[in-house]
């Protein structure tokens, strides 16, 4: 069979590690999708930029177009980030006929309601498990591997860079703007790191969590958001004397008004699970009527560790080429349940 070819929306830290992933690991990815993955285009904006990956083989452009309109390139990777340019392409992308790859969290929360609206009507699929929890495969695993559960609730921390400043200010004592610093020359914080920083990043997988774990809509604004930059290295400490950790989490529980979601910091007790998930790793749990809780564990951000969740995705659309395909599992599949407000 005819390789598949790949057209990649940005080459930084996440666009870079998926090409390194998918030229080291070829084979074995191949034998996985059933045909062999070529990356044949790739967008930049600064073309005499040094990449973090082999660029051997791929025509770089800065001009999204000769991506879209390719007629060779099935697959295109959104991995610029920001919402206005990226939807935009994602749109022309699908109305070409193109099957879509994202790793953007807040084009999926924000826009995601019509993205898949048009992909359903032009047949297409749209991925995005990189999207949340960086390489935890967590939306497969709600999907599909707990796809026989009510799930009552879910909870954890999916900000890398939030959670990696609060282990640095508790085991280091350094300041939280020097330790953000770090998180950013490491490629985990988003562009602009106010995101990371004020619980908006967090807000965005949850609310891409919550529509899939209870088949509400994707909505946003209904979170109630509190980030960590308030939290002092004092803080930190206190909370360790009384024998708690500060983590920051993203919560959607199942009342019997509706779903109730939130993002803020708490503090948990240090014996607990969570409370010693440091760094830049995350951690989800999930609870199914039926398995009871279930715990997912990894890299929430960075370069390979993303690249994991998006070739993953990649090697299901392959897949998925070959099917029929009125048996692919549907972009969202809603239910009617309400979201419940939470009073401040
Ligand atoms: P980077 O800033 O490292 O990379 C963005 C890439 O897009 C760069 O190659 C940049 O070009 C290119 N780009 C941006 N704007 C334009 C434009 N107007 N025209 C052409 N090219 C453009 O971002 P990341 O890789 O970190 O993030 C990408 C996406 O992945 C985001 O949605 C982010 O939220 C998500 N994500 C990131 C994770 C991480 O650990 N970093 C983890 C999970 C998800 P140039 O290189 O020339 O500047
Ligand atoms: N900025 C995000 C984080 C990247 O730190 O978790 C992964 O989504």
């Amino acid at each position: 069979m005819k390789p598949v070819k790949i057209g990649i929306l940005g080459l930084g830290t996440v666009g870079g590690g998926t090409v390194n992933v998918l030229k080291r690991n070829a084979k074995e990815i191949a034998r996985r999708a059933g045909r062999e993955i070529i990356v044949t285009r790739a967008l930049a904006r600064n073309l005499d930029r040094e990449r973090i990956c082999d660029t051997d083989g791929i025509a770089l452009t800065a001009d999204p177009f000769d991506i879209i309109n390719d007629p060779e390139i099935e697959v295109v990777l959104e991995l610029i980030g920001g919402e206005t340019l990226a939807k935009d392409l994602v749109l022309q992308a699908i109305e070409k006929g193109k099957h879509v790859v994202t790793a953007n969290k807040a084009l999926i929360a924000l826009h995601g309601n019509e993205i898949f609206r048009k992909a359903s009507e032009k047949g297409v699929m749209v991925l995005f498990e990189a999207a949340v929890a960086g390489g935890i495969p967590i939306i497969k695993a709600i999907r599909e591997g707990l796809s026989g559960n009510q799930i009552e609730w879910l909870a954890g921390i999916i900000n890398g860079t939030g959670n990696f400043i609060l282990t640095e200010m508790r085991d280091k004592g350094r300041d939280f703007g020097d330790v953000l610093a770090e998180a950013q020359a490491l490629g985990y914080a988003e562009a602009n790191p106010i995101f990371d920083v004020e619980g908006i990043d967090a807000a965005h997988k949850l609310t891409i969590l919550a529509s899939i774990a209870f088949g509400i809509p994707l909505q946003f604004d209904k979170i109630f958001t509190e980030g960590i930059s308030k939290i002092t290295r004092e803080d930190v400490e206190y909370a360790e004397q009384l024998g708690y950790r500060i983590k920051h989490l993203g919560i959607a529980r199942k009342t019997e008004k509706g779903i109730e979601l939130r993002v803020h910091p708490t503090l948990i007790p240090e014996r607990r699970l969570i409370a010693n998930v440091d760094g830049v790793m995350n951690a989800v749990l999930v609870k199914g009527d039926a398995v009871g809780p279930t715990l997912y564990y990894g890299a929430g951000a960075g370069a390979e560790a993303t690249a994991s969740a998006v070739v993953a995705d990649v090697v299901d659309v392959v897949r998925a080429l070959t099917s029929d395909p009125e048996n692919r599992v549907p972009h969202l599949a809603f239910q009617p349940e309400a979201i419940v407000d939470i009073p401040v």
